[in-house]
């Protein structure tokens, strides 16, 4: 966690990369998981490496590999072969510390904790909960849309609200390293759209280090700076489209000619991952 520059409430600014912020460094990562017939390769030999400050997005046909990708970068798994590093420290370093931020395909929220206090687990497991910190949860509850949800259960909630929870959780700490599976694959459109300029602005003034996984190729356009596209069976890496549109990006650009030929390059890319 970084205690200096702008936070995430904070004026946005292009310009900066934090001083805290990890790069992620994945050599020839693979993983693979008990089968029938002995063993399943899930992912082979994966090498990628993401800048400090970068936004990278994943993207691959349902089944590739990629929440086990990112369960591997947050220490939840432990790879078959390869190696992981954030900013020179291993996941669980990263994890441990709090520099870590995580927001799981199921919101995998506490059902009998409320909104605001879900959101602030993360700093009660670290010990950092204090009566002045509540102001910043509330603060991260209202950038997500839930004002007037705070005191909510989970059950109350539709799955959008819930999978916005847990993305203010994953922020909650100010990570270096931010992990998101599919934040929004249960907004709707205009949400989705809402949401994606408000992690744009979030990302801009903080800089976390992030790894998005989405299914929406305008979403890995509009949100990232580089596309990674995985193919399957194995899990393996078979384009990387950097994109190179100025920040902060704008709802127009996406009616660009530019924006539209990268979603055609990614569509393909997919198609060929996919054999299809
Ligand atoms: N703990 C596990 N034990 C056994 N197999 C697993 C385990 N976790 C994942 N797998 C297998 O690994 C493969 C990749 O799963 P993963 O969840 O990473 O896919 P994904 O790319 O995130 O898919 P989706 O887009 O549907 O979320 C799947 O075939 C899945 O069955
Ligand atoms: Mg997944």
């Amino acid at each position: 966690m970084n205690a200096t520059g702008p936070g995430p409430l904070g004026a946005p600014d292009p310009g900066t990369t934090r001083p805290g912020a990890a790069g992620l460094e994945l050599t020839g990562l693979s993983k693979s998981f008990p089968a029938a017939a002995g063993e399943r390769l899930v992912l082979d030999a994966v090498s990628l490496s993401c800048a400090p400050g970068s936004f990278t997005a994943l993207i691959g046909p349902s089944g590739c590999g990629k929440s086990t990708l990112l369960r591997l970068v947050a220490g939840l798994e432990r790879p078959s072969g390869g190696q992981i590093g954030i900013g020179g420290l291993s996941p669980d370093q990263m994890r441990t510390s709090g520099r870590l931020g995580i927001a799981f395909q199921d919101a995998a929220l506490l059902p009998w904790r409320s909104v605001v206090d879900n959101v602030a687990l993360p700093l009660e497991v670290l010990g950092k909960r204090q009566r002045g910190q509540d102001a910043h949860v509330q603060e991260l509850v209202r950038l997500v849309g839930l004002s007037g949800y705070e005191k909510a259960r989970p059950r109350q909630l539709s799955g959008g609200m819930r999978q916005r929870v847990a993305i203010a959780r994953a922020l909650v700490t100010r990570p270096d390293m931010l992990l998101l599976d599919e934040p929004f694959g249960a907004l709707d459109q205009i949400l989705r759209r809402a949401m994606n300029l408000e992690l744009q602005r979030i990302w801009m003034a903080d800089r976390p280090t992030t790894l998005l996984v989405t299914h929406g190729i305008d979403e890995a356009v509009f949100l990232a700076d580089e596309v990674v596209v995985l193919g399957a069976n194995p899990g393996r890496i078979v384009a990387r489209i950097p994109i190179d549109l100025p920040r902060p990006r704008t709802p127009e650009m996406i009616y660009s000619v530019y924006f539209q030929t990268l979603q055609g390059q990614i569509s393909r890319a997919l198609e060929q991952g996919t054999g299809r």
